[in-house]
């Protein structure tokens, strides 16, 4: 493949409209200026990688992604360093997630190090969108969907890969503080054999009703169960979630397949490891964690992803009873801390989790 071809911005934004934006970048609302690209084809495999002025995609109307949703995507994010770099946290489990969704949604793989290049190319033209204020940063959205105009169904032929970038701050607005969540009795997120554990759109298209009903309850997001087994704890409508108990456990549902794999979610382990707590990954009821707050054996529940990053949870709501938890926790706020410190470069990166992108 040849290397990636640099298009320039006709009319980039100027240095001062992005001060403005950085000022208070709230989640998905402003992207950069370019985005990169690379096509893929049956007969051709990866071609023509480039980076170029962000803008709509021209689409056929019967490209299969509209018709049967044949698309994935992923999200991690670039922070800058005070020896200037900029720096991404764990890529190489994105991109290894990437693949995992793309065999399972019948798409291409894509070679770790072509993913890599996609971040720094980007992040080379438009290092100067990274924000940098407490719990800020520049969210990157790898996605790849089915061009093909076809209407048979059966894996596309023609695919788009493509990377934007977003200025991001709190995923939840404002300053953080302990969400609430909504247990979703009506539908579940997942189910064996199915696509839980695939990031693909198709999962948080379902999840919006469930969360438009959390919403409508004064909930900021949905807590789907697994009504299969005692309505054990799957995960949130975009974000895995853990309970602390007042014995130094840490406790987060096993991954069985209907469960996504979360990058930070590794990562929230592992530091709890490395801080003496003992980690349990199994199947956790709704009941246990009822039960485990009245007792007050179980002390802090959070909700953890790349967007998300660390956030609290105060209440589970469901139905007409409320769970409630202790709000911000020691353990969660130091695990935030310690994540957060590692991924801005103020706190050693002892499992090498850090690649500089630019
Ligand atoms: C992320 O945390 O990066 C996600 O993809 C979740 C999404 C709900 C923003």
């Amino acid at each position: 493949m040849t290397a990636f071809q640099y298009i320039q911005h006709p009319s980039p934004t100027s240095e001062d409209q992005i001060a403005q934006i950085l000022k208070d970048p709230g989640f998905g609302t402003n992207f950069t200026d370019h985005t990169a690209v690379i096509d893929w084809t049956l007969d051709g495999g990866w071609a023509n990688p480039r980076v170029e002025a962000y803008g709509p995609i021209p689409l056929d109307p019967a490209a299969s992604v509209l018709h049967y949703g044949q698309e994935i995507f992923e999200g991690l994010k670039a922070y800058k360093h005070s020896d200037g770099g900029i720096y991404t946290f764990r890529p190489q489990a994105n991109a290894a997630r990437l693949n995992k969704s793309a065999h399972r949604m019948a798409l291409p793989a894509l070679d770790e190090n072509l993913f890599l290049e996609s971040l720094e190319q980007l992040v080379a033209v438009d290092k100067s969108w990274v924000p940098t204020g407490e719990g800020e940063a520049l969210y990157l959205r790898p996605f790849m969907f089915a061009t093909e105009a076809f209407l048979g169904v059966r894996p596309a032929q023609e695919v788009s890969y493509r990377v934007i970038a977003s200025p991001a701050g709190n995923y939840f607005g404002g300053e953080l503080k302990p969400v609430r969540i909504w247990v979703s009795r009506d539908y579940a997120r997942a189910a064996p054999g199915g696509t839980g554990d695939a990031k693909t759109g198709g999962n948080y298209a379902a999840s919006l009703l469930p969360q438009q009903q959390a919403a409508e309850n004064g909930c900021q997001q949905v807590l789907f169960l697994d009504p299969l087994h005692d309505n054990a704890i799957e995960e949130l409508g975009g974000m895995n979630v853990f309970l602390v108990t007042n014995d130094g456990r840490l406790l987060t549902p096993e991954l069985t397949g209907t469960i996504l794999e979360g990058v930070t979610r590794s990562s929230v382990i592992q530091l709890a490891k490395d801080r003496g707590l003992t980690v349990e990954e199994r199947r956790i009821t709704l009941d246990e964690w009822d039960a485990g707050v009245t007792e007050g054996t179980i002390t802090e529940v959070f909700a953890c992803g790349t967007a998300a990053v660390i956030t609290p949870i105060g209440e589970l709501v469901d139905g007409d009873k409320v769970i409630a938890s202790t709000g911000t926790g020691e353990v969660t706020q130091a695990i935030r801390e310690e994540l957060l410190g590692i991924q801005t470069g103020t706190v050693e990166d002892r499992h090498n989790w850090l690649h500089r992108l630019a």
